[in-house]
């Protein structure tokens, strides 16, 4: 879509594969869909390290409104869970340097059941515009086939009617699939995005699956991505990091790599700044697979590990107390 976005691949986080539709805030108030879990990771990503290494968009997936719409017909969000209503969140958001994503669906309800679109293109369009939003995933359940090309064509129109800035996120050839070869001609023209296979889960087989179909489908799919609209591989996790506290304000770290496949990779340590003992320096050692020193790092450090598909590393994180600093310099 020539919208002056997407110009590379969109980074950034989506709540569902973790999250899903956990909406019991009252005994998982860390873990449901609320405001809470967005700001948080806003927080997350800029003290981690996330959005320095590119990563802009936090993104609510299903299950954020309200079951009905408002007096006006518009979309709201479930004054439970979102309290400040979406856009404080996206003034919160944007406040962090960071953009907001929301959800919706081309057709009559979305795939969890709440209020589709159809039939409110432009109320929703406008809606997520006054909110302040920045990204809008488009799904594509509870919709007539062979109305999908001109419901996603709708919404793009909509959306850039507002005049805000909107990053159009499809699902239009997942769902067009079952059906026939969908045309990825129109779908670049329309979208910033496009997912075209099943949704990630937290598995290998579910990656390794994801891979397998767009290396098969690589010739109709590859032609049409490039700078404004690229081919969606759905969430990718590969590597797992498990912390512990030790004594002495030691940590312990253990990184494991998921892949089951190829080489040792590189897992790069970017945490350094979530670290308070890396504050101002700490000293990192490798205990498993072999011991090894991996030296003094300070809260812009990064540190390559290499890991052995389906193993893990494990290391200590020492801080190296004021008095000592002066050794090192
Ligand atoms: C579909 C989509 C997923 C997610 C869920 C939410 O399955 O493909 O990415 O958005 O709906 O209900």
């Amino acid at each position: 879509l020539d919208n002056g976005l997407a110009l590379k691949p969109t980074m950034g986080w989506l709540h569902w594969e973790r999250f899903m539709c956990n909406m019991d805030c009252q005994r998982d108030p860390e873990n449901c869909i609320s405001e809470r879990l967005y700001m948080q990771m806003a927080d997350v990503m800029v003290k981690e390290g996330w959005k320095k290494a590119g990563y802009e968009y936090v993104c609510i997936d299903d299950c954020w409104p309200s079951h009905q719409r408002d007096a006006q017909g518009r979309l709201q969000a479930d004054p439970k869970r979102f309290p400040s209503g979406i856009k404080k969140l996206a003034d919160y958001v944007h406040s962090k340097g960071l953009k907001l994503g929301i959800y919706a669906d081309v057709g009559k309800s979305t795939c969890a059941g709440y209020p589709g679109s159809l039939g409110y293109y432009e109320t929703d369009a406008q809606t997520f515009a006054d909110w302040g939003v920045d990204l809008l995933k488009f799904d594509g359940c509870y919709m007539d086939w062979t109305l999908l090309g001109e419901g996603y064509t709708n919404m793009s129109k909509a959306l850039n009617k507002t005049g805000r800035s909107i990053l159009y996120s499809c699902e239009w050839p997942l769902y067009e699939w079952p059906f026939r070869k969908p045309n990825y001609t129109a779908i670049r023209e329309t979208c910033n995005h496009w997912r075209n296979f099943n949704d990630v889960y937290d598995s290998w087989s579910s990656v390794k699956s994801i891979l397998e179909w767009t290396a098969s489908h690589q010739d109709i799919i590859v032609p049409s991505a490039g700078p404004g609209g690229w081919n969606d591989p759905d969430m990718v996790d590969s590597f797992e990091v498990w912390e512990r506290p030790l004594s002495k304000n030691r940590l312990a770290v253990a990184v494991l790599n998921m892949q089951e496949i190829g080489g040792p990779r590189g897992f790069v340590i970017r945490a350094f700044p979530g670290w308070k003992i890396c504050d101002p320096k700490c000293n990192v050692t490798q205990i498993l697979p072999q011991y090894k020193e991996m030296g003094v790092q300070t809260q812009q450090s990064t540190l390559a590990i290499p890991v052995n598909p389906s193993g893990t590393a494990l290391l200590t994180v020492t801080p190296i107390s004021g008095d000592f600093t002066g050794i090192h310099k």
